[in-house]
């Protein structure tokens, strides 16, 4: 696992985009995972700048989103369809047919056929190459919830209390969050080749400083990601704060051969 510390989120989803352009580069065809929420907006900022001013080509890229709300349609406002379609999607060459995201609008028994339909287009895809996580307050990915199973794979969750409350300024208020997401589970984002987390803010200080320094535990599922060949961490200076090795993790970065990705 490698802690990499960038002054401002400027600079932290800089550093992650130019790791995805290289990998999309050498790997056109490369299967992405991709998440939703305010954390990723620059990055996906940088990525559509990218596929502007740089000819990054994403017509063979292939993704699947992390989760979606249970009960919103793909048109409502707050739906991760419509944000990765507002965010990202919209202002790249993506081919749509390639694009996938957790249908909000199932019950019951469809819902678990549905879970079992993503997890295997998944595994036809070949895997994620990479997959891009926030982090909750409380050390959610994706939105499995502190207790969720670690090896657990896609499949309906509950948002907690504190969850739908740091959500509910997407929504029009915290009564309109819904109960029920559906997600991939921990076991299917730890299968990911590589894992790039962003965190910033002093919001996450708590929850990133448990899941780096602190017991892998489902109590903070992120720190699952330790157990993870390929995982990094990218992190404003707030974020970071609360990391005892802090000054360590720095000094690693600034030590790395310059042959090394990402110096
Ligand atoms: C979003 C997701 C969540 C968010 C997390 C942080 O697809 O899976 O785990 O990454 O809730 O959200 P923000 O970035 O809004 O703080």
């Amino acid at each position: 696992m490698e802690v990499i510390i960038s002054a401002d989120p400027e600079s932290a989803s800089s550093r992650a985009a130019k790791h995805i352009a290289r990998l999309v580069r050498t790997k056109p065809e490369a299967v992405l995972g991709l998440a939703t929420g305010s954390t990723p907006l620059l990055l996906y900022k940088e990525l559509i700048r990218m596929h502007r001013n740089e000819g990054l080509d994403f017509s063979r890229v292939r993704t699947f989103n992390l989760d979606e709300y249970l009960g919103l349609a793909p048109s409502h406002p707050a739906s991760y369809h419509q944000f990765m379609w507002k965010n990202f999607f919209d202002h790249i060459n993506i081919n749509p047919a390639r694009t996938h995201i957790p249908n909000g609008l199932l019950s019951g028994e469809d819902v678990t056929k549905f879970c079992a339909s993503y997890e295997e287009e998944i595994r036809l895809a070949g895997g994620m190459d990479l997959q891009i996580l926030g982090i909750g307050s409380d050390g959610h990915i994706g939105f499995n919830e502190p207790g969720s199973s670690l090896a657990s794979r896609t499949r309906i969750k509950t948002l907690t209390r504190r969850t739908r409350s740091d959500n509910a300024r997407f929504f029009r208020s915290e009564n309109d969050v819904p109960h029920h997401v559906i997600t991939m589970g921990i076991g299917t984002i730890m299968e990911a080749k590589e894992v790039l987390l962003l965190a910033f803010g002093e919001s996450k200080a708590t929850a990133v400083a448990g899941a780096v320094e602190g017991p892998i535990t489902a109590s903070n599922p992120a720190s699952i990601l330790q157990m993870h060949p390929a995982a990094k961490f990218h992190l404003d200076e707030s974020a970071a704060s609360r990391l005892e090795k802090h000054d360590y993790y720095r000094w690693v970065f600034e030590q790395k051969p310059p042959w090394q990705a990402d110096a």
